[in-house]
């Protein structure tokens, strides 16, 4: 049976992805992405689906009830994807307050929106299914001999980012018990790839040493995260909307723990060996120090630490992979070579959506002109 699914965040870069991936497994299913298009969401990101009708586009904010109730009813929504929040730690330290209006309002506004939909004379919708993304960062920070985090690791949210992650969580959680709804959560590790905003560590590297300018590395970059290259995240999803419609917990890694600066490192040596072979990639990008046979790694500044710094995440995918069969495909080492030819490719996507105040930020912060 078609299925019609409700992607929220779907502009964004995970969202983004997941549309891309679900319209070419389930080409019979319809799609409807809601996005508030914030500085993260873009529909450039769509442009291609848009074009080909093969998915929808609502422009509208999570927390607009009114709007969410009637696409909900429009489309005959049977299975809701949420993507939709604010998803960057740093912002949240600098102002947390859209962090609580979307993250947890906007995701008890649409849970509330499907019990309405969905539950009609004390009878849950036969199929309906609700799937939350949340993230690792809700379990707090690991130290150097712990083990892993599971679906049962306690609640220690530290930024304001991974509150607010925690709170729509607790409201998942809260409408299962209460009111019967059926629902799966996903807390799944750092992801990267392609459509990344380019703010987030590896995106920001790359596109900050394209134009010669510092590589901003927290603290001592001893800090380390489990990184999941983001098709294997949607597959990931993909299997848990396949699996058995009960309500559940995976945590989604990518069995790849790095410290930071051994990222930066090899996002540098795959942009240096990338000029060598490539000798257009030169006149495309002359302010990068490769482009002068000089390494990128040059470019790596040690600067203040981000305030709360979590020290380590990891994830122990057992659940995932003994219940749904679901391993992550990509190596760190094949991940990063994809991410870093995705980028070298699509330049007009990511001076796209850096607009004119963040590219001036940018300048600002790391050197160079905006
Ligand atoms: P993103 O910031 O790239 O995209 C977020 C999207 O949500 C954007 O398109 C934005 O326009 C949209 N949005 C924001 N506020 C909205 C609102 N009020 N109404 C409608 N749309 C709104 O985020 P991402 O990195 O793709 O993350 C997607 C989800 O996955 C988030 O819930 C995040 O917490 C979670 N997650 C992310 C990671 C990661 O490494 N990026 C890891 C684990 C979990
Ligand atoms: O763990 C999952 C989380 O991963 C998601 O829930 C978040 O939405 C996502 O943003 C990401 O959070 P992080 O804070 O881990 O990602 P970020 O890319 O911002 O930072 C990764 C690490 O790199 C972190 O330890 C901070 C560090 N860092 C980051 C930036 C932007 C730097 O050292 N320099 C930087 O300039």
């Amino acid at each position: 049976m078609p299925r019609n699914l409700l992607v929220t965040g779907g502009a964004g870069f995970i969202g983004g992805n997941f549309v891309h991936h679900w319209c070419a497994r389930y080409p019979d299913d319809r799609v409807v992405v809601l996005d508030a298009l914030t500085y993260a969401g873009n529909r450039a990101t769509l442009a291609s689906l848009l074009d080909a009708r093969r998915c929808e586009f609502v422009h509208g904010d999570i927390t607009d009830r009114p709007l969410v109730s009637s696409v909900l009813e429009r489309y005959r929504i049977d299975t809701v994807v949420h993507f939709a929040a604010e998803s960057h730690v740093d912002r949240s330290i600098a102002d947390p307050t859209a962090f609580v209006h979307t993250n947890v309002l906007g995701t008890q506004v649409l849970l509330e929106a499907c019990r309405s939909a969905w539950y009609q004379n004390g009878v849950w919708q036969a199929g309906a299914r609700f799937h939350h993304v949340s993230t690792d960062e809700v379990y707090g920070s690991l130290g150097p001999d712990d083990s892993p985090f599971t679906e049962s690791s306690p609640y220690a949210p530290n930024s304001p980012y991974a509150a607010s992650k925690a709170g729509s969580d607790h409201f998942v959680r809260a409408y299962v018990h209460t009111y019967g709804l059926t629902a799966t959560i996903s807390n799944a590790s750092n992801n990267y790839g392609p459509y990344h905003f380019p703010e987030k560590l590896i995106p920001l590297m790359i596109v900050n040493a394209l134009h010669g300018r510092r590589l901003p590395v927290y603290g001592d970059g001893q800090q380390i995260r489990d990184w999941l290259y983001v098709a294997d995240h949607c597959r990931a999803i993909e299997h848990i909307l396949n699996g058995p419609n009960v309500s559940d917990t995976f945590n989604v890694g990518g069995r790849a723990e790095h410290r930071n600066l051994d990222i930066v490192r090899q996002v540098c040596a795959l942009l240096d060996e990338r000029f060598r072979s490539t000798p257009t990639l030169a006149a495309r990008f002359p302010d990068c120090p490769a482009a002068h046979g000089i390494s990128c790694a040059t470019l790596v500044a040690h600067v203040e630490d981000r305030r709360g710094h979590d020290r380590r995440y990891a994830i122990d995918p057992t659940h995932l992979s003994t219940q749904l069969g679901v391993e992550p495909q990509e190596t760190l080492e094949s991940g990063l070579a994809r991410t870093v030819d995705w980028f070298l490719d699509h330049e007009s996507w990511w001076r796209g959506v850096m607009d004119g105040s963040y590219r001036q930020w940018i300048a600002d912060q790391y050197g160079g002109t905006a």
